[in-house]
């Protein structure tokens, strides 16, 4: 058995669970006026309504107490002062170091990382002002017009993500651009929009090891010296981001233009450091340091605030009551905002990556489930393909529907509509509808006997779904950083209880390792390496497809 399943509060939980599955929302409503009152919190600009989930006062209690018993107050403690939680990679844990706005000094091995956060920061801020303002000319003196970031994972999604939501921020004269995937296709499509002369490469990669952006990366150097015809132009126009200078120089980008971050930024929760170049380009440095202090307000409140009252906490552990009690294996994000339609690939990056493991610290075998699958799409769009399985189907796959009160598309009428679909989708989970309701509906409408019996079971909802509301004043560069932020700590605090390493990627090596043996047989240069029949048909499909190119 391991630690957390012999722990007082799991068993005391299970007790509990016992007579709370029972519960229907509904009439916990019904027994409780005060309930969306008690169960909602507001931090900084984001306001969380928590409610409608399959709680109670106990629930929480319990909850709360798993968190503590599970060591959560001094983990909390060692990931802020900078202790090396990653225990599998010996390295500390420190994103919070680089939007920590307060200054105070952050060890790591004995040296504060502040001052090299603020002087990358600093120069970010200085490049990025040359760029935007016009001063920083490319090769035949034209101020630059477009940004191509190539990257992927971390180095991509949260820049990605965040440049996509806070467009309306963006500078009038940048285009942004992102390539992440190894499929030509889209470095050669978006090569097509854009013009040497006026265009700045930013290849960012914690590593530099990555064999899709290298060669992206690659393939844009050739395009774009074949057409300035001078390798000194290079440097005008490339600009890396990197924890790893030498493969940088190796690369051919000059580390002068390179823009440094360390070990201790792990790649998804990478965006607030060198890595949100792109987001700074497009946003301006004030608009960064907003984003850096939305995350700080998360971070202040998130270190300080009582369990009972700290959104993170409760995110977490009330995941933690679907996922491990409930069976929920599912959790989806629904923004209800167009801007806002790469942040379910983005949390899925965050969360997956981060919790999906089945080893605990001490290398023991988890007997309990870790994370869900995240997955979601604007909320609008999913309401006219998937909702039909949230609201029917056999699942129970908690949901945050996630939007701001004020409008940003600035088209009369519009956010009206979304709103309504907002709140009403978090009350028709809640509530369902009951068998009655629907003969009475079906009545109303004209049917009866056994035409309208024979509806009914296929219109009743069952309800009892569970969502969590989070309104944001309004989307811009302050709440969307603590809205993220909200997300890290929930993911760092399910990694807590299930004691396991939220910080590592093995599950990512070994499908990397067998890509490149069998790209040198795709290539010819290989023949017969061991692999399954089944693999070694698909490798000679493949070279009999391309033999003779
Ligand atoms: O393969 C997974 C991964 O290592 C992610 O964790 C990371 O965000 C991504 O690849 C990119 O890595 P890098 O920034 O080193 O290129």
């Amino acid at each position: 058995m391991s630690a957390l399943t012999q722990l007082p509060a799991w068993q005391a939980l299970w007790d509990h669970f016992a007579d709370a599955k029972h519960h229907h929302m509904r009439d916990l409503f019904a027994s409780d006026p005060q309930r969306a009152e008690r169960y909602a919190l507001e931090v900084g600009g984001l306001f969380l309504d928590y409610s409608k989930n399959r709680i109670t006062d106990d629930t929480l209690r319990g909850l709360m107490q798993l968190a503590r018993e599970a060591g959560l107050p001094t983990k909390l403690k060692a990931m802020f002062k900078g202790e090396k939680i990653n225990s599998t990679e010996n390295r500390a844990v420190l994103h919070v170091a680089l939007r920590n706005r307060t200054n105070s000094p952050i060890l790591v091995d004995g040296e504060d990382v502040m001052p090299k956060v603020n002087s990358v920061l600093a120069r970010m801020g200085k490049f990025c002002h040359a760029i935007r303002s016009g001063e920083w000319l490319g090769y035949t003196h034209q101020p630059i017009t477009d940004v191509v970031s190539i990257g992927i994972g971390g180095s991509d999604l949260g820049p990605l993500m965040v440049c996509s939501a806070l467009k309306p921020f963006g500078h009038p004269r940048m285009n942004m651009h992102f390539v992440s995937n190894v499929d030509g296709a889209q470095l050669k499509e978006t090569l097509k929009k854009v013009h040497p002369e006026t265009t700045l490469f930013i290849v960012e990669s914690k590593t530099f090891t990555t064999q899709e952006t290298l060669t992206n990366a690659l393939t844009a150097r050739e395009w774009f010296v074949a057409r300035a015809r001078d390798e000194k132009a290079v440097a005008k126009h490339f600009v890396a981001v990197s924890t790893n200078k030498k493969a940088v120089a190796e690369f051919g980008i000059d580390p002068a233009n390179m823009f440094e971050f360390w070990d201790w930024v792990g790649g998804r929760y990478s965006l607030w450091s060198a890595i949100g170049l792109p987001i700074m380009l497009y946003l301006g440095e004030e608009n960064f340091t907003e984003l850096l202090n939305g995350a700080h307000i998360m971070d202040q409140h998130f270190a300080n605030a009582s369990f009972e009252q700290n959104m993170p906490v409760l995110l977490a552990m009330i995941g933690i009551w679907y996922i491990n009690y409930y069976g929920g294996g599912s959790h989806v994000i629904a923004p209800y905002d167009q801007y806002l339609h790469r942040l379910p690939a983005f949390i899925q990056q965050l969360d997956m990556e981060s919790n999906g493991k089945q080893t605990c610290l001490d290398g023991s075998p988890v007997d309990f489930e870790t994370a869900p699958i995240i997955w979601g799409e604007t909320g609008i769009n999913g309401q006219h393909a998937f909702f039909q399985l949230l609201h029917q189907g056999t699942h129970i796959s908690p949901i945050d529907l996630i939007c701001s009160l004020q409008n940003s598309s600035s088209l009369p009428g519009h956010h009206e509509i979304l709103l309504a679909n907002v709140f009403a989708q978090a009350e028709a989970f809640m509530r369902g509808k009951t068998a009655e309701e629907v003969r009475e509906e079906l009545a109303a409408q004209g049917l009866k006997g056994d035409a309208l019996e024979a509806l009914v079971p296929h219109k009743v909802f069952g309800g009892n779904r569970p969502t969590n509301t989070l309104l944001m004043d309004r989307l811009d560069p302050r709440n969307l950083g603590s809205l993220i932020a909200l997300y890290e700590h929930k993911i760092f605090v399910q990694g807590v209880i299930w004691g396991i390493n939220s910080f590592d990627q093995w599950g990512v090596e070994l499908g990397k390792q067998l890509a490149k043996t069998i790209h040198a047989e795709l290539a010819g240069k290989l023949d017969d390496a061991p692999h399954d029949s089944s693999t070694k048909a698909l490798i000679r499909r493949y070279r009999r497809a391309n033999a003779g190119q």
